[in-house]
């Protein structure tokens, strides 16, 4: 047998366990599924052979689910029959996808049912925007997108135009545009959906990208837990090329780009954008010290746009109905639409489209109903991981990135996860510390080893005084959060805090408070 480099094995060591491990039930412990029972579902299966715990499937609306060691993923009642629990549990389906703005952006098409078919996509009008954009003058996809004022919606904000001006500005004429098709973040589905149910609309949002800062590579980087999402875009591209829309001339024009899809091996870090281009690389999907910037060294050192799935498919709808029209929905600050994705748990889980903007009260009592069946909520997480923990006191607030900001409150990917009166709060914050100490990624020291010790004291929370215990935790939340190379380490320790509070005050019994 060949023996295995030094850098193979580092490779491999790096991205082994979770999803990779073959042979094992795959159980989300992601925050739905946690809520959902999935503890008790991995217990239960534990004993009929060998399980792993992955973080997540993107089925948050489905809560809980699962891949069977066949590959097969299975949500919902499916997952509940596939662990023998059927019967027990009765399930609800989701809401599905609603819009709320004046205009849909990112569900126009979905909502009206899967457009991953290209005549369909095509009928629908997706690819006119790129057809008119080759028509146009030089630069004036990117002009439109400045004038649009889009945000990036994978978690920063950062302004998109921005991004693609400095990308255009590097000197090497080899250039990368990446979808990042990662979506980690617990409670966020919106990606996943996109790339499932609208592939084409974003193969033509990055090649309208690519068409604005002059490359002619592209990569779709999809995770592991998303093999439906992987299939559906190997076959979109495969559709997009026999038609002349990718490739060295698109549609008949000097505009040569094509994209292939890379898979992810099952780590939340490699949704970071430089963890993400180490990982399409072959390398340990560690995140790299910034500057440089991937706009100046990205894939392979060369200039590269890194944008998130959701930001791409605002893109062809831009070019196509103008900036003015988009900077009409939203605020001045945040133009556009964002979508909300809404967890099992709530009344009516499922997708939002709504405004910048929208009051969060509203979008938790009135459009999600607030807890299924009646139940009480101690809080909602919003954004994922390194998001944030809002209690009820909390929820007058308009969802747009300033007025958030302003109170310290992040709002991620959007996705938003109901935490009622009755879960296990200290069963969740030891969860939400695990899951920084699995998927840290080893690369500075606060966040690997600080991780593992907030585990060690999660554990005794309710052991010793209090006080001590606030005070060791506190400091070691904020070592790590000062300290840290990237907005994992610097992101997970607020919500970590948050959740302590209300933790401890439900094991004092006492009366929980924000
Ligand atoms: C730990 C971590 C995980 C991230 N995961 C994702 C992700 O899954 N998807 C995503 O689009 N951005 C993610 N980001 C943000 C990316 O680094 C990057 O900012 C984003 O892809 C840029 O796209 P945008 O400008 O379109 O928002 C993550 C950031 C961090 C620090
Ligand atoms: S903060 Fe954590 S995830 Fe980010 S570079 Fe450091 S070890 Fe890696």
């Amino acid at each position: 047998m060949p023996k295995e480099t030094a850098q193979a094995r580092a490779v491999r060591s790096f991205f082994a366990g979770g999803i990779s491990q073959a042979g094992a039930v795959a159980i989300c412990r992601g925050l739905s599924c946690e809520l959902n029972g999935a503890a008790a579902l991995q217990e239960r299966l534990a004993a009929t052979g060998p399980t792993v715990r992955v973080d997540c499937f993107g089925l948050c609306d489905h809560s809980p689910a699962l891949r069977t060691r066949e590959g097969e993923v299975l949500s919902g009642a499916a997952a509940l029959a596939f662990a023998g629990c059927a019967a027990s549990t009765r399930f609800d389906e989701p809401a599905g996808i609603r819009c709320l703005a004046r205009r849909p952006i990112v569900t126009e098409r979905i909502m009206r049912g899967s457009h991953h078919d290209l005549a369909v996509a095509r009928r629908a009008g997706v690819y006119s925007a790129l057809a008119k954009a080759l028509q146009a003058a030089p630069g004036s996809v990117l002009a439109m997108i400045e004038r649009s004022g889009e945000q990036g919606r994978g978690g920063a904000g950062y302004p998109t135009a921005a991004k693609w001006r400095a990308c255009l500005a590097a000197a090497d004429p080899r250039r990368f545009v990446v979808a990042n098709g990662d979506e980690g973040d617990a409670g966020s589905f919106i990606d996943r959906v996109l790339l499932e149910e609208d592939p084409h609309a974003v193969l033509e949002g990055m090649a309208l990208s690519a068409l604005a800062v002059g490359a002619s590579e592209g990569v779709v980087f999809i995770r592991a837990e998303y093999p439906r999402a992987q299939a559906r875009m190997n076959r979109a591209i495969a559709e997009a090329r026999e038609a002349g829309l990718l490739g060295p001339a698109v549609l008949g024009h000097g505009f040569a780009f094509d994209v292939r899809v890379v898979g992810g091996h099952g780590s939340y870090v490699c949704g970071e954008e430089t963890a993400l281009l180490n990982a399409i690389e072959n390398k340990r999907g560690e995140v790299r010290v910034r500057p440089p910037y991937p706009t100046q060294a990205g894939l392979y050192g060369q200039p590269t746009v890194v944008n998130n799935i959701e930001t791409l498919v605002n893109v062809p709808w831009i070019v196509r109905e103008g900036p003015e029209a988009y900077r009409s929905l939203g605020v001045a600050a945040a133009p556009g639409t964002k979508a909300f994705c809404l967890a099992r748990g709530f009344a009516r889980p499922g997708i939002v489209e709504a405004e910048f903007g929208l009051e969060l009260r509203g979008l938790i009592e009135q459009h999600a109903g607030g807890g299924r069946n009646g139940q009480p909520l101690a809080a909602v997480a919003l954004g994922g991981p390194m998001g944030s923990i809002l209690t009820p006191a909390e929820w007058d607030v308009p969802l747009e990135p300033a007025a958030l900001g302003q109170r310290g409150i992040r709002l991620g990917h959007a996705g938003l996860v109901p935490i009622p009166e009755a879960a296990d709060l200290r069963a969740l914050l030891l969860n939400w510390a695990q899951f920084m100490a699995l998927e840290s990624c080893g690369k500075c020291v606060p966040c690997s080893l600080g991780s593992r010790r907030a585990v060690e004291l999660v554990g005794r929370i309710d052991q010793g005084n209090h006080d001590e215990w606030q005070r060791e935790f506190t400091q070691l939340l904020a070592t790590i959060e000062g300290t840290s190379l990237c907005g994992f380490g610097q992101g997970l320790p607020q919500p970590l805090l948050k959740l302590a509070t209300l933790a401890r005050a439900q094991v004092a019994g006492g009366q929980l408070h924000g």
